[in-house]
């Protein structure tokens, strides 16, 4: 299996960090994360696990209600310093992560630097197991993270022909396929996705046509088993939530999920069996529908 960087962990910050507990505990089915150590940025902030690594979410609190940092975790220490080397090279400011930085988020070394998309992207080795095993009442089988990081992220962004190059010139990650969707009006819909594993995509893209009020539109949990799927639909049916997309398949990805608005606005897919992307893969071309079946608008905010 092919393996350069994978998703390590995404920062989310709101004004209450403790509103998101029954959301990512009780609907999607995580399980609290590590303590925080006492160098960490504050008392408040909370950590969800979706299997056996320290945290793979830390929930801030703070003003933005957004996507403050995420985190790629390099295979080795080479790629973490071909990661460098790269963001350097792209003229890009690199900060150098002290010992207190790296305990706060488990991890062996650290650096950061800005995405053109306005979230701070932390380039990490090493991240930690936690000390327990990921076990989760809700999520019996599991979530599938081994070798492809802990799910997907999706942005929107103004900047996109600037993150498209830094996605691929700086972070290193190949163009899966991308989605050009005639949304009627004159609008079209365009999002790029990016892989640097066997995962589909770890990273997309949206083209937003001015700035929205939350980069981050949402964040994936990809399941062992399906039939966890459609369990954790059910738990999102039954809390009242937005489900701005029901159950469907993904075109590209061929994913099976739906999509819950979590109560800062930022949405979470959940979802069972997209495809795998070999390391030859020449599959790059362009879609033209979301779904090939579903993902209806269900319920709105
Ligand atoms: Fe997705």
């Amino acid at each position: 299996m092919y393996h350069h960087i994978e998703l390590a962990y995404l920062g989310i910050q709101v004004p209450e960090p403790t509103a998101l507990n029954s959301f990512f505990g009780e609907v999607i089915g995580l399980v609290p994360g590590e303590a925080i150590s006492k160098e960490d940025p504050g008392p408040d902030t909370l950590t969800w696990r979706d299997d056996r690594k320290a945290h793979r979410l830390f929930v801030e609190p703070g003003a933005a209600n957004d996507a403050t940092f995420v985190g790629f975790e390099a295979a080795d220490d080479t790629v973490f310093d071909e990661l460098c080397d790269r963001v350097r090279a792209a003229g890009a400011e690199l900060a150098e992560g002290d010992a207190a930085e790296c305990a706060a988020r488990h991890v062996e070394r650290l650096v950061s630097t800005t995405a053109p998309w306005g979230v701070r992207v932390e380039i990490v080795t090493g991240l930690a197991d936690a000390a327990a095993p990921f076990e989760s009442a809700l999520m019996p089988a599991g979530f599938h993270t081994d070798g492809v990081g802990f799910g997907h992220v999706v942005f929107a962004t103004t900047a996109f022909d600037e993150s498209h190059r830094f996605a691929v010139e700086v972070l290193g990650l190949q163009q899966t396929d991308w989605l050009e969707m005639d949304l009627g009006g004159g609008m079209v819909l365009e999002v790029r996705f990016y892989h640097c594993n066997e995962r589909h995509h770890t990273l997309a893209l949206a083209h937003a046509p001015f700035d929205l009020p939350q980069t981050l539109h949402h964040v994936m949990f990809e399941t062992n088993d399906r039939d966890d799927v459609g369990a954790a639909f059910d738990r999102a049916w039954t809390s009242g939530l937005p489900i701005p997309n029901g159950l469907g398949r993904h075109d590209n990805d061929g994913m099976f999920s739906f999509y819950v608005a979590s109560p800062a606005g930022f949405q979470v897919e959940v979802g069972h069996g997209a495809k795998t992307v070999p390391g030859d893969w020449d599959g790059n071309r362009a879609y033209d529908q979301i779904s090939a079946w579903g993902h209806q608008p269900l319920r709105q905010a």
